[in-house]
């Protein structure tokens, strides 16, 4: 293919994630959003918990039974002139490493707040994540159709938790039985919110000009009100800026209701306008792939099992970096070393899979995976080279996991580690003992692991509580002084599933007092696979 084909491809792709708190809204976001880009008929086929219609991306018989998505689907639809992708991320109590690692996949990020509750800790712990390679982040302050808190101490919030300058791009008129609709700034334009229309697609109601009298006819003394605040607004917020946006500096921030379908369409607007098309990718050997390069790469950042029960295999998310995936092609595996003829590459659609044709950077494509990919794994047409940062993270929860049946052990291990290859958990076993502890960041995983042991590996095992609160991995560019570290602190020092040394700490006390005490130790809460 040209070199400008491809380009124009390029240019056309978003691909993004969205970061909030349970019961922020995401859900019902990810409905308007499909949608607006024209993928569902109508609103209300995605999820609806009471009605027992199941959204569309609950795979899994367990995500049913628990009405909570436990995968990450990838959807991509049309909008504006742009080719949107977006990489759902499982949201409830039953969170993973799945969640954090797709962030690393993705250009942006689009951060919903619940409008009444303002920055929840969820949100701020996936801000950190975003942290990692500053993505650009879009703000939704949602649930305008209820009465939210004052606007301008929600962006304060923002700044001063966050950490990252807020620009409005609208703003709210009244909230709660009073919203009205907003305003957006740039644009100079009122925008009238209409109740009852959250399922479908709305005209908008334009009224150009804060000035206009029009705004008086229509919104009586809010008109009035709206131009005091924006007065106020413009003083006392950043105006918009580009650079610092992409730098992860500065996030546009949008007023609106999903549930009324208000305000998603002129986020989608911000987005297909500011947000990067894909972008380039560092390697280990600290040169840069850009999205334009005409060879193919890409890079695993999740790896599902059991999507769909009548196929019982394992499906390698790959997010492609540069170049074009055509049916067909040959790709060669950098850590196996290995060429593979790749024919029947699946793109998602909410639970749908489709075989693909052809896919550009910015895709997520479903390689068909029988234990040979692993997370992490780069794929190139022939090039060495490997992706760096898509990393494991510290699990934040743990259980020791033991056997009903104790002449199992080698299965129980071998699970363990194929399963912690796929990034469902991560196992550690302490250098002191012959325990096995399996470490999670969201606590569906123990269930989830327990389950898959016992149908793929024939295992039983149940969970025992266990004295870990947290897990760092450590280096330290001295032998010598490693090797001391080892012996003192070898209570709680255990290998992870790649035998990577970790320090396994009793309380987040203990952990900041073994920082003190062994400075030369570097303690680190990400792993490069
Ligand atoms: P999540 O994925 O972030 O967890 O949030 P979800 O979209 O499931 O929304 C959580 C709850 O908030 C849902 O209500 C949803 O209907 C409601 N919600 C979302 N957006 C808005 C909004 O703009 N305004 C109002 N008033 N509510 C909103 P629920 O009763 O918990 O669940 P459901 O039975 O309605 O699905």
């Amino acid at each position: 293919m040209s070199q400008s084909a491809l380009a124009k491809e390029v240019a056309k792709r978003r691909t993004f994630a969205i970061i909030s708190h349970p019961d922020a809204g995401k859900t019902t976001i990810t409905e308007k959003v499909l949608l607006h880009g024209q993928r569902i008929q109508k609103a209300g086929t995605v999820k609806g918990k009471k009605s027992g219609q199941h959204a569309k991306s609950d795979w899994m018989e367990m995500e049913k039974e628990r009405g909570i998505s436990v995968t990450t689907s990838v959807m991509q639809f049309p909008y504006a002139n742009a080719l949107v992708n977006l990489l759902d991320t499982p949201g409830h109590e039953d969170f993973s490493e799945d969640t954090y690692r797709t962030l690393t996949a993705v250009d942006s990020c689009l951060m919903v707040i619940d409008g009444a509750k303002g920055v929840e800790d969820r949100t701020i712990k996936l801000m950190e994540v975003t942290r990692l390679r500053d993505t650009p982040i879009i703000t939704f302050m949602n649930k305008l159709d209820r009465d939210i808190r004052d606007p301008l101490e929600l962006l304060d919030e923002v700044e001063s938790v966050l950490n990252i300058m807020c620009a409005p791009i609208t703003w709210p008129i009244g909230s709660g039985k009073n919203f009205k609709g907003v305003y957006n700034l740039i644009d100079d334009e009122v925008i009238l919110y209409k109740t009852g229309q959250g399922h479908r697609i709305q005209e908008r109601d334009v009224i150009k000009g804060l000035n206009n009298p029009e705004l008086d006819a229509r919104i009586g003394d809010y008109a009035q009100d709206l131009r005091d605040q924006i007065e106020l607004v413009q003083g006392a917020s950043n105006a918009f800026d580009l650079e610092m946006f992409l730098a992860g500096e500065l996030t546009p921030v949008y007023f609106g209701t999903a549930l009324g379908n208000f305000g998603v369409d002129h986020m989608l607007d911000g987005l297909v306008q500011w947000a990067p098309t894909p972008l380039p990718r560092e390697t280990d050997g600290a040169t840069v792939v850009a999205a334009t390069a005409p060879s193919f790469s890409g890079f695993v950042f999740k790896i599902q099992a059991n999507m769909d029960p009548k196929h019982r295999d394992r499906v390698a998310f790959m997010r492609i970096v540069s170049g074009k995936y055509e049916k067909g092609m040959k790709m060669h595996q950098v850590r196996t070393g290995k060429d593979v003829r790749i024919s029947d590459a699946l793109t998602f659609l909410a639970g749908d899979r489709e075989q693909v044709e052809e896919a550009y950077p910015g895709d997520i494509i479903g390689l068909h995976n029988h234990g040979t990919i692993q997370i992490g794994d780069t794929f190139t047409a022939g090039e060495k080279f490997k992706f760096s940062g898509i990393p494991n993270f510290a699990p934040e929860m743990f259980r020791r996991i033991r056997l009903k049946d104790p002449l199992k052990q080698k299965q129980l291990l071998k699970g363990l580690v194929q399963l912690s290859e796929e990034g469902a958990v991560q196992v550690f076993r302490p250098l002191s003992n012959n325990d096995l502890i399996v470490g999670a960041v969201g606590v569906l995983q123990f269930d989830v692991v327990v389950h898959r042991l016992k149908s793929e590996y024939n295992v039983d095992a149940i969970y025992e509580s266990v004295n870990v609160a947290t897990a760092r991995w450590v280096t330290c560019k001295d032998e010598r002084k490693l090797d001391e570290f080892r012996r003192k602190a070898e209570q709680n020092l255990a290998l992870d599933g790649g035998d990577s040394l970790t320090y396994i700490a009793p309380t987040m006390v203990n952990l900041s007092l073994a920082t003190e005490r062994y400075p030369d130790i570097e303690f680190h809460q990400t792993r490069e696979h």
